[in-house]
């Protein structure tokens, strides 16, 4: 029955351990990769409640799954488990016991989130039309932890994937997403250029790569100046330049770093190729030898259309003001899933007055129960329409 009615008892015990579990995630934040302890607390958690965990290759981080019809579809939630290098300024009762670690990014909110999902769907189990996979992904903040879990292979038959990020613009109650491109392709590049060093006195007998260097930035920045529709968002920053270490040398050679953030495939084909091209020229026409190096990162999300449109349809039937919100230009790893799998990443209101990462962030633990009501009502809305769909 999945509109039995809650009890008040029942949502306050929820609550309650809800609560305490993303506190206990919130005083032992752990790295990237390094999410031993918080992978055992959940293992520990969900096994209590009854709850499979699949037998996955996975060093940290876990997939469990409730199931009503083994032979139906798969939907999968998600949340990302790890925490940031930051010291915890919050002052909290219950901060970081962790020096120099926190879940500065609310995580801790979104593991709580979706293991109350996972005790719902757990009750109504036996009623559910086919599996949902609940996925505890290490690494977001690596960028690299979802390709991890895409490479053990506890996703390949899941046929819609769903996941969240808090949000302290929005305000508890509030669920914000989009159809298309939520987040952006996150991409770095690396810079390197070699000319001859000699005296400051003599720049005759070199070849600078500092005037290559500032040459180079400038025309970077024609890029989503001058070569890109200014209605299609790019971004193009140099965020490193190091050279030379005195007054009176001219150096032999530059560094630069930096990132590219694009909403479009087209675009971001387009940037490195235009900046290779740009960087060979400076190159030859200053006699600077250059090395362009692209590091790519996770795609812009994707969010299906009928997905999204079920996030947004579930989001008002569970009590959500539902806000169609701009896309931005940070990233999200979650992406990686949807290269592979539809689905539909959404933000949660969680009214904070500051921002991730952020000494000081924190979110409301009131917006903890309803998002958990929202994941499970998600994942049973999703399992019904594929299988009317079959
Ligand atoms: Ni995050």
């Amino acid at each position: 029955m999945l509109n039995k009615p809650v009890t008040n008892h029942n949502v306050d015990h929820l609550e309650n351990e809800l609560i305490s579990v993303r506190r206990h995630l919130h005083q032992h934040p752990e790295l990237a990769y390094e999410e031993v302890q918080t992978t055992a607390f959940l293992k520990e958690k969900l096994l209590a409640a009854g709850i499979r965990i699949l037998d996955v290759p996975l060093k940290t981080g876990l997939i469990a799954e409730v199931s009503g019809n083994p032979d139906g579809p798969i939907v999968a939630i998600r949340a990302d488990i790890d925490a940031l290098p930051v010291q915890e300024e919050t002052g909290l009762s219950y901060q970081s016991k962790v020096p120099g670690k926190m879940h500065a990014c609310g995580h801790d909110f979104h593991t709580a989130v979706i293991l109350g999902a996972a005790y719902l769907l757990k009750k109504e189990e036996q009623q559910l039309p086919g599996t949902v996979r609940i996925l505890f992904q290490p690494a977001e903040e690596s960028s690299h932890g979802a390709e991890t879990v895409l490479a053990s292979g506890g996703l390949d038959d899941v046929q819609a994937i769903f996941g969240e990020h808090n949000t302290p613009q929005l305000e508890v109650g509030e669920l914000g997403t989009r159809v298309g491109a939520l987040t952006a392709a996150v991409d770095r590049f690396e810079i390197e250029l070699e000319g001859k060093g000699t005296h400051a006195a003599a720049p005759e007998n070199g070849r600078d790569p500092i005037v290559a260097a500032s040459h180079l930035i400038n025309l970077l920045q024609t890029i989503v100046s001058r070569n890109t529709s200014p209605l299609d968002a790019a971004l193009v920053s140099v965020t490193q330049l190091t050279s030379g270490n005195t007054w009176n040398v001219i150096p032999t050679k530059a560094y630069l770093q930096g990132t590219v953030r694009t909403l479009s495939d087209e675009t971001r084909a387009f940037i490195p190729e235009r900046m290779k091209r740009i960087t060979e020229s400076v190159g030859e026409g200053l006699g600077i030898q250059v090395t362009f190096k692209w590091l790519p990162g996770p795609p812009a999300t994707k969010n299906d259309p009928q997905w999204t449109a079920l996030a947004e349809r579930v989001a008002k039937e569970t009590g959500y003001r539902f806000i169609e919100i701009p896309p931005t230009l940070g990233g999200e790893d979650f992406a990686y899933y949807q290269t592979k799998i539809p689905g539909a990443f959404v933000n949660i209101g969680t009214g904070s007055s500051y921002n991730h990462h952020h000494p000081k962030f924190t979110i409301d633990e009131k917006a903890i129960v309803p998002a958990s009501r929202y994941f499970s009502k998600l994942a049973v809305r999703a399992l019904e329409h594929l299988s009317s769909n079959q």
